[in-house]
């Protein structure tokens, strides 16, 4: 009895992250992604403050085998993190700054290393790429979200996370950005970005050097590498398989696994 009041309560406090896992999946309001991050913790954490403009998605390839659609604070197992397989927004017109020529930049960084506890080398950065623009496609796994498409290399490829085990519950943030229209012709280290050096990445010290505004969407996942080795479809009603999310090779195409490139980083 007492077994199936916890799996309840389980069910029911992760239905929201869920839910857009298997046949449906769904937009997030950006109300709901600003008060995801303050209840996150990451705003003051990471950031001062966070006022999304556009809803901003990652896809990942879920432990069931679908291509799912990460909601913020989805908890996902290291395998599902390995690489994001596309980024899509909505509202993308609403954006503040955003015109029809814009580009944008989006970066994801960890903040808890190495454990959130005791955080010494925040921020690990572990993706940085601009000259996204917004495509005429839409995404196969949220229909009414735009697809992000790049022209250029990502300055810092995708790094999956890889935290130690002894170190609890990792958060990481991916940010969405207008991109300054200098960084249509020149890359980061231009404006004095060390690229190659992914540790203590300091988002205030970086906006300062691009000139950035302050992000127009972002989302987050979180790993625990301490809890139980769930897999995303283990909670809510799925449809592995369902024709309707699992058909992105295009997608797939858009951001390669990048496994052989990744650096072992101490997080
Ligand atoms: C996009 O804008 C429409 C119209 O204002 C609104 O109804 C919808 O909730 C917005 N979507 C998101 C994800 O914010
Ligand atoms: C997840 O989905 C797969 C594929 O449908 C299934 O084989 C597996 O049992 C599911 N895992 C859990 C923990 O429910
Ligand atoms: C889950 O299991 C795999 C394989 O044993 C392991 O590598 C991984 O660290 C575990 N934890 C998570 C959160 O994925
Ligand atoms: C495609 O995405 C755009 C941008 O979010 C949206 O306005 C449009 O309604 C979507 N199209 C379909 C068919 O859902
Ligand atoms: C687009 O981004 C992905 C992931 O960062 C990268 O692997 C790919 O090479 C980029 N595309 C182009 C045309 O550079
Ligand atoms: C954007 O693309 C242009 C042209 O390929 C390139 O010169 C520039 O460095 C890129 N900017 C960034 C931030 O990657
Ligand atoms: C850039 O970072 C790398 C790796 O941390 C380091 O070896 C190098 O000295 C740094 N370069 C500068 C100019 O600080
Ligand atoms: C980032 O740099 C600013 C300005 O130098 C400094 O005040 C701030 O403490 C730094 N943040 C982190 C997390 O190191
Ligand atoms: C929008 O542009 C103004 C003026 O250049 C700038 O101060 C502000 O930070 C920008 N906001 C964003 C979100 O890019």
């Amino acid at each position: 009895m007492g077994v199936y009041t916890v799996l309840l309560a389980a069910v029911i406090l992760q239905a929201r992250f869920t839910l857009a896992h298997g046949d449906a999946a769904e937009s997030v309001s950006v109300s709901d992604f600003k008060a995801d991050f303050i209840s996150a913790q990451i705003v003051p954490d990471v950031l001062a403050a966070f006022n999304p403009s556009v809803a901003f998605y990652a896809g990942f390839a879920s432990a069931d085998g679908d291509e799912a659609l990460l909601t913020p604070g989805m908890a996902l197992t290291v395998a599902e993190a390995a690489a994001p397989i596309e980024f899509s927004v909505e509202n993308i017109s609403k954006g503040t700054n955003v015109t029809d020529t814009s580009r944008f930049i989006v970066y994801m960084i960890g903040p808890d290393v190495p454990s959130r506890a005791t955080p010494t080398s925040r921020n690990v950065r572990h993706y940085l790429a601009g000259n996204f623009t917004v495509s005429s496609s839409n995404s196969t796994i949220l229909a009414t979200a735009a697809k992000l498409t790049n022209s250029s290399t990502a300055t810092n490829e995708y790094s999956a996370p890889t935290p130690k085990s002894g170190t609890g519950v990792h958060r990481y943030v991916y940010l969405l950005y207008t991109q300054p229209k200098k960084f249509d012709t020149t890359d980061f280290a231009s404006v004095g970005l060390n690229v190659s050096n992914r540790m203590n990445f300091n988002l205030s010290t970086f906006r300062t050097q691009a000139g950035l505004g302050p992000a127009i969407g972002g989302t987050y996942f979180t790993i625990n590498i301490d809890g139980a080795n769930t897999t995303s479809n283990t909670t809510g009603s799925t449809k592995p398989g369902a024709a309707s999310m699992t058909k992105v090779s295009g997608a797939l195409a858009l951001m390669p696994l990048l496994g052989g490139l990744l650096l072992a980083f101490v997080l």
